[in-house]
């Protein structure tokens, strides 16, 4: 069996066991998961975030900000705070976040100083304090000492006052296009007219981070049957939806696209080019296809 294949085939075994999330959760609340390759890659998206919004002329300083699938460590908000926000809403599909998770994703922050700091304009000596938290309180305290507000699951009628900035970092391809759209449309409906929405989004086959033998873009050649298959575990499951679909997606929430930067797998274009794609992907250009990470900034 091939690397992906085993770890897709105990997913699906697992996927089947009851109480999947709570298991999860007794286990994370003693040891939270582990900080990652992922997670200096995130802290330099959010970076790159902060400042593509400033182009815009629209500030974090002072804004509500509101996170998409701020999933078990709170790094990205710890970011925005950092630039200033007054309040960031936290959302996710399930309640991940617990103390030992928070006190994790602060002490990494704080370790990151250097490479912060000077993105934001701020002095590296004054994170620490500005991440200050009861590190023996409990998470509601803990959320409260950081102005997060942990809302799971979001819905139109609980995000309070208007949203000046909503982002999202490598969680849009997990969810279902439908839900997506829904998801734009309430953003859309409760953040105030002209607020920015910047979103980071991982077009390329995930199995890539455990399989480097595969290519970069290997699961467009799935039929949607085959591909459902594949994404029985809820983590195993990605979209496929190329750039294109997020610019028409947002459009159709009204949302105007303002800019956008991708990374395209050029070396991809004459392999993907020669495969007989399934009818959803055939009337894309391979530079769509090939699309392996989109920065998309908009405003309501
Ligand atoms: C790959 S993690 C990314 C977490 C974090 N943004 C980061 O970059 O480290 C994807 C997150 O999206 C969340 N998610 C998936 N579907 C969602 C949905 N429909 N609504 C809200 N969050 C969702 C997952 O629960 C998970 O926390």
């Amino acid at each position: 069996m091939l690397k992906w294949q085993t770890r897709i085939a105990c997913n699906t075994v697992k996927s089947f066991v009851p109480f999947q999330n709570r298991i999860r959760s007794i286990k994370h609340s003693f040891k939270p998961p582990a900080l990652t390759g992922h997670h200096e890659a995130l802290v330099r998206g959010i970076l790159e975030q902060i400042e593509f919004i400033g182009t815009t002329g629209t500030s974090v300083s002072g804004a509500r900000v509101l996170e998409i699938g701020s999933g078990w460590l709170p790094v990205a908000p710890l970011i925005y705070r950092l630039a200033g926000a007054r309040e960031v809403v936290l959302t996710d599909q399930y309640r991940l976040l617990n103390r030992p998770s928070v006190l994790s994703a602060v002490d990494f922050v704080i370790s990151k100083a250097d490479a912060i700091a000077p993105a934001l304009g701020i002095d590296p000596a004054s994170i620490a304090g500005r991440l200050a938290i009861p590190r023996e309180g409990d998470l509601p305290e803990m959320l409260a000492a950081l102005d997060f507000t942990y809302l799971v699951p979001m819905d139109e009628g609980n995000i309070g006052e208007k949203l000046d900035i909503a982002y999202s970092h490598t969680v849009l391809e997990h969810i279902p296009p439908q839900i997506l759209g829904s998801i734009f449309k309430m953003l859309r409906n409760n953040m105030r007219n002209g607020a920015i929405f910047c979103n980071g989004i991982d077009n390329s086959d995930h199995r890539k981070n455990y399989d480097s033998a595969l290519s970069i873009v290997d699961f467009l050649k799935y039929s949607e049957a085959s591909w459902k298959l594949l994404c029985i575990h809820p983590q195993d499951y990605t979209n496929r939806l190329r750039h294109s679909d997020y610019l028409a997606l947002l459009a159709e929430a009204g949302f105007e696209v303002l800019d956008a930067r991708t990374y395209v797998a050029e070396g991809r274009k004459a392999e993907v080019a020669g495969w007989s794609l399934p009818p959803r992907f055939a009337s894309k250009t391979t530079e769509d296809l090939c699309t392996t990470w989109s920065l998309i900034l908009a405003r309501a």
